[in-house]
């Protein structure tokens, strides 16, 4: 049974940097993309159960626009991961009423890649289940350079006042249009930074660190951090959102 009645400050949209595949490999002797392969699987078995514990809503972080550094062989192996997912999991993904969207810029991207990206997301476009956005070379530097740019163009074009320009503008330019900010964003692997992962979105989010390595991140982990969520208290700059006695809300 989702769990949504059980647990009332269950996020709106989860995001998860998903890291440390490559030192998961290297404490086991194997190479880094056996570490890649595995970090798949493991979100395969996750959205499995993630509709289960009631998230409606799904981040994960992929593939950053600073991971083109990386070696070339392992650039391509996340290229060739990317497009073996959506050939071999697209499948169930629907069944399992998932959307799916990737977030992130295409025009550096090989085009059979894109041509997949756009199917994956024609195919899932009215399934309602979970919504699961892969940021796929992703950066909110990028995404936000790019909203400002089109932005000024339409000042230029004279079609927009820039003293219009608000944070609902802002909002509707992102590449997150019409979802919820993250309320909740997790990162594996002892990593305590956010290496530029939806910078402005998470402005108000709840941060949950944990040291385990992506690969053997389970929906208990999941299920902790959810749990770990429930007892913050979100105040939004605001007074305390809690109902104690005595306080002003
Ligand atoms: C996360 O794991 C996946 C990507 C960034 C593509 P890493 O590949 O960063 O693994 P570590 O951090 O080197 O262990
Ligand atoms: C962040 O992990 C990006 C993804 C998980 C896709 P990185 O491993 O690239 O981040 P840094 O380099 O440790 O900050
Ligand atoms: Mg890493």
């Amino acid at each position: 049974m989702p769990e949504n009645s059980d647990t009332p400050d269950l996020p709106k949209h989860v995001a998860i940097i998903m890291d440390g595949n490559g030192r998961w490999a290297t404490e086991r002797g194997l190479p880094r993309h056996a570490g890649h392969r595995q970090g798949v699987s493991t979100l395969r078995d996750l959205l499995r159960e993630a509709v289960d514990v009631g998230v409606k809503c799904l981040t994960v972080f992929s593939f950053s626009t600073e991971n083109w550094k990386r070696p070339e062989a392992e650039v391509s192996f996340l290229m060739t991961l990317l497009q073996r997912f959506v050939e071999s999991d697209l499948a169930e993904l629907h069944a399992q009423n998932v959307r799916v969207r990737v977030l992130g810029r295409r025009h550096n991207l090989p085009r059979k890649i894109v041509g997949l990206i756009e199917q994956a997301e024609r195919v899932t476009a009215d399934n309602t289940a979970l919504q699961l956005q892969v940021a796929f070379n992703y950066g909110a530097r990028e995404e936000l350079a790019d909203a400002a740019s089109r932005l000024a163009r339409r000042a230029v074009d004279g079609t927009l006042d820039p003293a219009s320009i608000t944070t609902e503008v802002m909002d509707a330019e992102l590449l997150t249009a019409g979802l919820p900010d993250p309320d909740l964003v997790i990162r594996t692997s002892g990593e305590y930074r956010i290496s530029n992962f939806l910078l402005w979105q998470s402005a108000y989010a709840e941060f949950v660190f944990t040291d385990v390595f992506w690969p053997d991140f389970s929906i208990d982990h999941l299920r902790d951090a959810l749990d770990a969520y429930s007892r913050r208290d979100r105040r939004l700059g605001g007074l305390t959102n809690r109902s104690e006695p005595g306080s002003v809300s």
